[in-house]
């Protein structure tokens, strides 16, 4: 008899973001005359930048040749692709990565769920609360955790994120082995020091612990005192994994690419006390299990690293913190309080009532689709996250019409 996984059945309900495009969904078709505006999942609206666009299309061309065609390339990515993120990403800001260190990958997404295989089931894993919802599903999905009540499941450490500690969790209270970071943060869209972030460091490195270290919205700081990458910070080589998107960073969403940075030095230990690395596992389960980007999507994504793809990356990511900042001056007129959008595309914003009623609010009255908090955690409950990724002139729509609607 086949047996069920019976740690889906821990799950709550559907995927955040599947849950809400049904409702939205549900709401367009009983008012098929409103016009709904999405400021809901970060997914980008602009298109490719230009520099992309060219060398997809030239790899493509080359692919339609006999001398150019290509087919399995390396599991981990091209070395045209690892050698420009390795310089580009990390060298030109003082953080020791080699291109062999570099996975190349279809999504930030995947790479964050599928790392928790490498790490036993008695691992005590320690994530945020607000959080992507990812880092938990995929533990709770593997059986790391007990049951649900409350908003928590058993056996996880909750690391909360609030008004009192703006937003950067205090270090666990009780012992954990691996633990989840998100810098610029999502949902919240704070941001972290490099003093902050060396606290964690420390803390991994006396405990033995490991880091996962989401940096998928790196893209969007402007303050250079900030890390851009854990590598910044001394000894974060030993005890960090760090993942990169280029969904945000070049509106990739659609296109796929993203990278995960497993260090030499990373180990995580058998019951004897014997460090096993992190990188050859990795390497190992890309690739029994990936067989690679796409040669054309590859020449893309190393486009961003030209001067050109550096300038026209840049002017993206500045139309969407236009956005943000026309969303928090109409929030603040509103009277809300909230966090984020200076180094990030994410608003948070303190809705003092229960976040679904929000989001039915603006959803009903204004035909703005925003994402309740309390989906991203407990510590959510209250709020409601607005997405920059939107059009200018949508933008300033939805704001208008959300001024209307609680005016
Ligand atoms: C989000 O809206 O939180 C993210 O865009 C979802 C994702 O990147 O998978």
């Amino acid at each position: 008899m086949i047996t069920v996984n019976e740690h889906y059945a821990k799950l709550q309900a559907s995927y955040l973001f599947s849950d809400i495009a049904k409702r939205v969904a549900a709401f367009q078709q009983s008012n098929p005359d409103k016009d709904v505006i999405k400021l809901g999942i970060g997914d980008v609206t602009n298109p490719l930048p230009p520099v992309c666009v060219q060398a997809f299309h030239a790899a493509i061309d080359e692919m339609a040749t006999e001398a150019g065609f290509r087919g399995y390339g390396p599991e981990q990515g091209y070395d045209f692709l690892r050698e420009a993120i390795a310089v580009n990403d990390f060298q030109a800001r003082g953080a020791q990565v080699q291109a062999d260190e570099i996975f190349v990958s279809d999504g930030a997404k995947c790479d964050s769920g599928n790392i928790q295989e490498l790490f036993s089931l008695e691992t005590r894993v320690a994530i945020p609360d607000p959080v992507y919802p990812v880092y938990l599903d995929t533990n709770v999905m593997a059986g790391r955790t007990g049951g649900y009540a409350d908003g928590r499941y058993s056996g996880i450490v909750y690391l909360e994120s609030n008004r009192e500690n703006n937003y950067i969790p205090a270090l666990p209270s009780e012992p954990v082995d691996l633990i989840y970071l998100c810098f610029p943060n999502n949902p919240t869209g704070s941001t972290i020091t490099k003093e902050q972030l060396k606290v964690w460091v420390d803390y991994a490195r006396a405990n033995k612990a490991l880091i996962l270290f989401d940096a998928a919205y790196e893209a969007f700081i402007r303050d250079e005192s900030l890390p851009h990458s854990i590598y910044e910070i001394e000894g974060a080589r030993e005890v960090a994994i760090e993942f990169r998107s280029l969904s945000k960073t070049a509106g990739f969403t659609g296109t796929r690419c993203a990278y995960t940075v497993v260090p030499k030095e990373c180990m995580a230990y058998d019951a004897q006390g014997n460090g096993h690395s992190l990188h050859a596992l990795w390497n190992r389960r890309h690739c029994t299990k990936f067989n690679g980007v796409s040669y054309p999507v590859q020449r893309a994504a190393a486009a961003i690293f030209t001067p050109e793809g550096k300038a026209q990356t840049k002017g993206l990511i500045d139309g969407y913190l236009d956005n943000a900042k026309i969303i928090g001056s109409a929030i603040t007129q509103l009277g809300f309080e909230y966090v984020g959008g200076d180094h990030s595309p994410y608003i948070w914003v303190w809705g003092d009532r229960d976040s679904w009623d929000f989001f039915d609010l603006l959803l009903d009255k204004a035909g703005v689709v925003c994402t309740p908090g309390a989906g991203f955690g407990r510590c959510g409950q209250g709020y409601i996250r607005i997405s920059a990724f939107n059009s200018r002139e949508n933008v300033i729509t939805a704001m208008e019409r959300i001024s209307q609607a609680l005016g």
